[in-house]
Formats: C-alpha cells, sequence, structure tokens
C-alpha cells in the first residue's frame, strides 16, 4: 500500500437496520466507536469455475482482493473462497453457503463484507440483512479506490460520474430503503456520498453537469498540464499491477529521510517523493493506483483519470510481478489501458520510448542474474535491493539523453531568469562578462520552450 494512504474514516452509523454486529451494553444497538477504532472487514470470493487445476487461480485472485480491500484501511478478519454452483437470484450464493458466511462473519465481528463479484442491488440488500453488516461488492470497492487516488479535478469528476452511474443504475426500486442503509458511509465513504440523499432524477441531473464540467476541464487540461510543469524537476512514474511491488520500490528507492529533509516534498502529495540520482539529480518519484485484473468496463474511464500523473512522466516505470503466474498477461493488460490513454489524448504516443520495464520480485525466481535478459527490461528486488542501482543509474540516463543543450547570453543583472536556469536544468558552464553572462545549461524541452518565453 502506497505511504500516506489516508485511512477511511470510521462509520458511526449502524450497519444496517436488520441489525447490528455490535449490539451495544446500553441496549440502544450500536456502539458509536472512537476515531481510532478499525473497520473489520470479509472479502468473500464467489468462485465458478471448479476445476481443479483453478484452484491457484482463486488463491490469486482472493489475494488481490485482499490486498485492494487493505489498501483502503480495511483490516480484514476473515476470507473465504465459495464455490458457486449457480448464481443465486436472492443472494448469489448458495442459501447453506450464504448461511455458513454469515455465521464467519458475526463471530468474526465483521463491519464491512466485501464480496469479490457483480451483485445486484437486491442481492446487496438480501445479504446486508442475512449478514447483519454492510455488503458492497467489487465495483463498489474499486471505485471507493479510485475515489481515494483521484487527484486531479479531472480525475475527480470521473471517478464520481462513475461512482453516480454506478448508484443509478442499482437505483431500480428501493432508494429510500438504500439512502438509510447508505446513510454515513456510502460505499466507505467515497466521492458522490453527498448525492445519497438525492432520488433519482435528481442523480440524472448531477451525471449531466458533471458531463458538462468534464468536457470543461477536458478543454482547458492543457493549462492545467502546465501549471502541473511548475514542479521544478523530472516526473518518474511508476505504474503497474496492483500488488506488483510498486509501493515497496516506492518506498525502498527513496527512503523517508528524503522527504523530512526537502521541504518541496513535504508539500506534495504523498503518492510523490523526491529521488537524488547517481549524477546527483533530483528526480520526483510518483507513485500510481495499481492495475486491477478484470475491471468493470464502466470504471475504465475512471482507472485512466487516476493516471492522469503518467503523461506528465519523463519516465515510466511499468513495474511488474515477475513471478506471478499471470505475469505475461498482467502486462499486456498495463500497455493496453496505456494505449488506450493515448487514444483519448491522455499521454502522448512515444510513452513506450519513455517506459522501462521494471523485473520485480527477481530474489523469488534465483535472483536477477537468474532473469533472462530482454531490451529495455531491467531485474530488480524491491526487497533484497539488488538491480536498484542499475536502475537508477537508467533512470539518470533515459533523463540525461532526453535533454537538450541549450547557450544564452543573459545581462547582468538578470538574476532571475539566471536562478530559473540553475533551478529548471542543469547548467554546464557559466561565463561572467562584463555585460553579459554566457550560460551553457541542458533542459527539458518543454522547460527550453517555457524559458524562451520568459520577458528579459
Ligand atoms: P498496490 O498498492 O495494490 O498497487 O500494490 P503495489 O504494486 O504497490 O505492491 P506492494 O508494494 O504493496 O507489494 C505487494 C506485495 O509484494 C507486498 O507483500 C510486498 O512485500 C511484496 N513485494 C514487493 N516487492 C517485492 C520483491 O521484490 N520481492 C518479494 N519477495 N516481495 C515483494
Amino acid at each position: 500500500m502506497p505511504p500516506g494512504r489516508p485511512h477511511l474514516p470510521v462509520s458511526t452509523e449502524p450497519p444496517d437496520e436488520a441489525g447490528p454486529s455490535h449490539p451495544a451494553p446500553d441496549g440502544t444497538g450500536w456502539t458509536a466507536k472512537s476515531t481510532a477504532v478499525i473497520t473489520r472487514a470479509a472479502v468473500i470470493l464467489p468462485w465458478e469455475n471448479r476445476a481443479d487445476t483453478a484452484a491457484r487461480a482463486a488463491e490469486a485472485r482472493l489475494a488481490e482482493a485482499v490486498g485492494l480491500a487493505a489498501s483502503i484501511g480495511l483490516v480484514i478478519v476473515h476470507t473465504a473462497i465459495v464455490p458457486l454452483r449457480g448464481r443465486r437470484p436472492a443472494t448469489l450464493l448458495g442459501s447453506g453457503q450464504a448461511e455458513a458466511q454469515g455465521e464467519a462473519i458475526r463471530a468474526a465481528q465483521v463491519d464491512v463484507a466485501v464480496v469479490d463479484d457483480q451483485l445486484s442491488p437486491v442481492q446487496q440488500r438480501n445479504l446486508e440483512k442475512a449478514w447483519g453488516c454492510k455488503v458492497i461488492d467489487r465495483t463498489g470497492l474499486i471505485l471507493d479506490i479510485f475515489g481515494e487516488r483521484a487527484r486531479t479535478r479531472e480525475g475527480s469528476l470521473q471517478v464520481e460520474l462513475a461512482h453516480l452511474e454506478y448508484q443509478r443504475s442499482r437505483l431500480v426500486r428501493s432508494w429510500t430503503h438504500l439512502e438509510r442503509q447508505r446513510g454515513g458511509f456510502g460505499f466507505l465513504g467515497g466521492p458522490g456520498e453527498t448525492q445519497i440523499e438525492a432520488d433519482r432524477r435528481l442523480i440524472g441531473d448531477r451525471i449531466v453537469r458533471l458531463k458538462r464540467e468534464l468536457e470543461q476541464v477536458r478543454r482547458t487540461r492543457g493549462l492545467h498540464r502546465s501549471a502541473r510543469k511548475r514542479v521544478p524537476y523530472p516526473i518518474v512514474a511508476l505504474v503497474g499491477y496492483t500488488n506488483a511491488g510498486k509501493s515497496t520500490l516506492f518506498n525502498t528507492l527513496t527512503g523517508a529521510e528524503v522527504m523530512a529533509r526537502d521541504q518541496l516534498f513535504a508539500t506534495l502529495d504523498p503518492t510523490m517523493r523526491g529521488l537524488r540520482l547517481p549524477s546527483g539529480r533530483q528526480v520526483i518519484l510518483s507513485d500510481t493506483v495499481g492495475f486491477i485484473s478484470e475491471l468493470p468496463t464502466e470504471l475504465v474511464a475512471a482507472f485512466r483519470a487516476t493516471l492522469e500523473e503518467v503523461s506528465e512522466a519523463d519516465v515510466i516505470l511499468h513495474v511488474r510481478d515477475i513471478a506471478h503466474p499471470d505475469s505475461a498477461a498482467q502486462r499486456s493488460d498495463v500497455i493496453a489501458v496505456l494505449d488506450g490513454m493515448v487514444r483519448d489524448g491522455t499521454i502522448d504516443e512515444d510513452w513506450p520510448r519513455r517506459s522501462i520495464e521494471v523485473l520485480n520480485k527477481a530474489d523469488l525466481v534465483g535472483g536477477i542474474d537468474a532473469v533472462p535478459p530482454r531490451a529495455n527490461c531491467l531485474p530488480v528486488s524491491a526487497v533484497t535491493c539488488e538491480g536498484l542501482d542499475a536502475l537508477k543509474a537508467e533512470i539518470d540516463r533515459r533523463i540525461a539523453s532526453g535533454l537538450e543543450l541549450a547557450e544564452y547570453h543573459l545581462p547582468q543583472g538578470d538574476g532571475q531568469r539566471l536562478a530559473w536556469l540553475y533551478q529548471h536544468g542543469e547548467v554546464v558552464s557559466r561565463d561572467d562578462g562584463e555585460a553579459l553572462i554566457h550560460v551553457t545549461v541542458r533542459l527539458r524541452p518543454a522547460d527550453r520552450a517555457r524559458f524562451e518565453r520568459l520577458a528579459p
């Protein structure tokens, strides 16, 4: 889980009108929790493929769902893989299975159960009643993760839109019932929660307005980007499948002390930190939300919106778990999403030239020397630190090769523009004459254009 990821606000609402999971001693039915109280969760994977060989795939899928739930601060106290013999309209699971899970859920004092599948509103409601806790499905969980991670205006709007559309599609009948149930908890408090009290028509109106606003934000996207470019260092973005080890790599590479040392980074998002490369060059490492297998199609746009940093990145590190059985398929998924972002104009089509495949978890396959060499790939282990020096050197090389050498003659006394060059580029030489200062500097192309627009 990325550092500094905020934990969920804890609900003080009863989890369900059918019966609280923690009866209060005073008989009011619900104990208001202190802010330090954790949210206890169950993760249940309904599994249709019953072939024996699929057992490993089910375990992997469950591990992914557990990781996702943990990433928003849920504490997992119960997990189960439930083999489905058919999809029951009332509860998805068979009645015996639902009952057995209910017992386990009550015994573990679960506040929220994540069912790693799509649930109809009716199934969700019935399970909430039977289990006496909140129930969310896979889409609800993913929306919550995206909501927490969307940082740009466009990202937040896109996630809110997906959330509202999801809610609207579920408000078939008993809106009042859901309104009461969702109150204070939402899908664990993601965007759109403020709309919970609205009726279907209001949600529709809000969707129309959001779409209009999104259009507006998209039109001015270029302006926003140039504003963000003010961060005076190259950006290195980590992308990859959930659980590939992005956050571990992020932490190992940067180390916590960097944040404390440099004020600039303290003001940045917690998923961005400074990293000094072997050349002495300072860059910003940016963690992103992990890719998720079988992402529901209605969430693809929202997911892309959480990846906006990638469009700013000078170098993209595609982090892969090479020990994972689906490693190759995961790689194709990541590439397909990034290519999709090219089509909708979020990133430039030359992104592959800016990317390095980081083959992580090499320690699990016999070390970096055991990984067959491949172009544009670097084996590493974020845990043993093997290969990290080579990775840093490669990032250095990539950034240097993207810089352009420029020469300027600045009037003596133009301290402001001189300082700008020192801040944004690498000053190679400087010659102070009587009237002019002759500076040779390496700059990113975009910075060079910006400098040349700066009035003397
Ligand atoms: P999301 O936050 O879900 O996107 O995941 P992530 O890509 O940030 O993965 P994270 O860093 O949380 O790592 C997932 C798991 O893999 C953790 O249990 C890590 O300890 C483990 N891990 C990460 N890197 C390595 C590695 O190089 N070797 C081994 N053996 N385990 C690793």
